[in-house]
């Protein structure tokens, strides 16, 4: 009986580590729980609203900006961590020190699919954040343009880029998540180019 009530005591005292484990687990850190890395969160949680842009002056940067990227997982972007970047990434883009049209995930330090873009084919011309996006197809003929980047300091070229554009990304109003397809054309369409292209490392200037 003695045996019984010993082993008895010994399964208790496993199952409540274990059980201690599982909470610790659960309740730790919940954004990791759902794909985001350290370095992620740290980028994404740091004070201030405006979030440092990598340039190619910096080999630590040039690393990421050259790197290609991975999408998001559903529970990543209905979490508060996938919002507070999409709000941080439009606030470093139109920062008077950035001014751009669009800015690409690398950009921020983050290696994930997630372009934000001014829609100058859209009343108020707003910037819009686009998640796990890419082009999947594109029409006519490519036409030049100017293009400057805020990765690529002090400098610009002339781009082939189609006008005429179709993309697919994962829409998210915070409490669900639905695959996306929309038409672009004219300029527009120009930023969703030169911005994908920085989600598989690649800069307008490998194009000029
Ligand atoms: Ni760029």
């Amino acid at each position: 009986m003695i045996g019984f009530f010993r082993t008895l005591e010994f399964n208790m005292k496993k199952t409540s580590i274990l059980i201690a484990a599982l909470l610790c687990a659960c309740t730790n850190n919940p954004a990791q729980m759902e794909g985001w890395t350290e370095r992620e969160l740290s980028l994404v949680n740091a004070e201030g609203g405006i979030m440092r842009v990598l340039t190619i002056d910096n080999e630590a940067d040039t690393e990421v900006l050259r790197d290609t990227c991975t999408d998001f997982t559903a529970e990543m972007l209905l979490s508060g961590e996938y919002h507070r970047l999409a709000e941080k990434m439009v606030a470093t883009v139109t920062s008077p020190e950035q001014d751009g049209v669009g800015i690409a995930g690398p950009q921020v330090g983050l290696k994930r699919r997630v372009v934000a873009v001014q829609r100058f084919d859209k009343e108020g011309e707003p910037f819009e954040v686009y998640p796990n996006i890419r082009i999947t197809a594109v029409r006519g003929e490519k036409q030049e343009g100017p293009e400057g980047c805020l990765s690529v300091p002090n400098r610009r070229g002339n781009v082939l880029r189609w006008r005429d554009i179709d993309i697919r990304y994962t829409k998210t109003d915070g409490t669900e998540t639905k695959d996306t397809t929309e038409s672009i054309t004219g300029f527009t369409a120009v930023i969703f180019q030169h911005e994908c292209d920085h989600l598989d490392g690649v800069l307008y200037i490998d194009r000029l």
